[in-house]
């Protein structure tokens, strides 16, 4: 069955590789993201562009409604766009803390809650959010960027509840360590809060393990979480949870698993923080 989807976060990574396949499997794909000139090579494939900051309410609705006029319906909403604004807690500046949220937390929130009543009045629809391992396990440095996506997973799981009796289904992407520009973004921002700082010798020596990590083969390829997402979004009973990708298995057994201690033990001999 051919569905309308509206995909954020379509101008790179998971979110490109996404939408690129669903547009070839036949669906009606609208791509989302502040660069629309980055999804250009997308409109080949049949994907439509639409400018969107997921920090702009009106362009989250205009978007919508854009979406509405053109095909009377949305069927599934993928929330990718997202970023990692890495620090110790101590440096990162609230107005950044509150930028981490705005994005991965609440323009997710807020774009969810303008789909929804035309889901509701479909009675079907699929809300699909890209959470992460970083939303069931910690890492030093990965405060605020931890803080999102554990929220995103709350959030999820509890909106699954309660959009069930209007045929609405939520899923969650939990992907491990994937190659895409995030980690070079999240290896900036974590040096730039670190230096001339108390933290600035472990903080630079976890932006040096981000950069040789997501410019090295050991991380897996957003095609395999575009695949899952894809899955998501075609399987008549898909999964609640999607984990995938580098690591991911692992961090998250050891994380629930390991004392709180030993967890912290394993960390702190990664970053060499004494
Ligand atoms: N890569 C990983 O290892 C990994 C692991 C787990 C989870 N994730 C999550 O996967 C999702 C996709 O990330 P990625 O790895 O594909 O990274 P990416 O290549 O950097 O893509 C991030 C996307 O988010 C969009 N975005 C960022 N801020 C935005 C804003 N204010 N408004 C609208 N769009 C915005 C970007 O588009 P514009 O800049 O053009 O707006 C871009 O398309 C994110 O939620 C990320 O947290 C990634």
């Amino acid at each position: 069955m051919i569905k309308v989807i509206l995909i954020t976060g379509a101008s790179s990574g998971i979110g490109y590789d996404s939408a690129k396949i669903l547009a070839g499997q036949g669906h009606k794909v609208y791509g989302a993201a502040r660069r629309v000139e980055l999804m250009e090579g997308l409109r080949d494939k049949g994907v439509i562009p639409i400018k969107m900051d997921v920090t702009d309410e009106q362009s989250m609705a205009d978007a919508v409604q854009k979406i509405i006029s053109a095909e009377g319906r949305i069927d599934v909403l993928v929330n990718n766009a997202g970023y990692g604004y890495l620090g110790a807690i101590e440096n990162v500046p609230i107005a950044e803390a509150k930028r981490q949220l705005e994005v991965n937390l609440f323009g997710l929130a807020r774009l969810t809650q303008l789909v929804l009543p035309y889901m509701r009045a479909q009675k079907s629809g699929r809300i699909i959010n890209t959470s992460s391992v970083a939303g069931k396990a910690v890492i030093p440095f990965g405060g605020w960027y931890n803080v999102s996506k554990y929220s995103v997973e709350a959030l999820s799981d509890a909106l699954r509840i309660e959009v069930k009796p209007f045929g609405i289904k939520v899923v969650l992407i939990e992907p491990g360590g994937i190659k895409t520009d995030w980690g070079i973004i999240a290896a900036d921002n974590l040096s730039a809060s670190s230096k001339e700082t108390a933290y600035q010798d472990a903080g630079f020596r976890m932006a040096r393990l981000l950069r040789f990590g997501y410019t090295s083969r050991f991380l897996s390829n957003p095609k395999r979480v575009a695949k899952a997402i894809t899955r998501a979004v075609n399987s008549r009973y898909p999964k609640v949870r999607y984990r995938l990708g580098a690591g991911s298995g692992l961090i998250v057994f050891f994380h629930t698993v390991l004392p709180a201690r030993w967890w912290d033990g394993i960390m702190r001999k990664i970053c060499k923080i004494k």
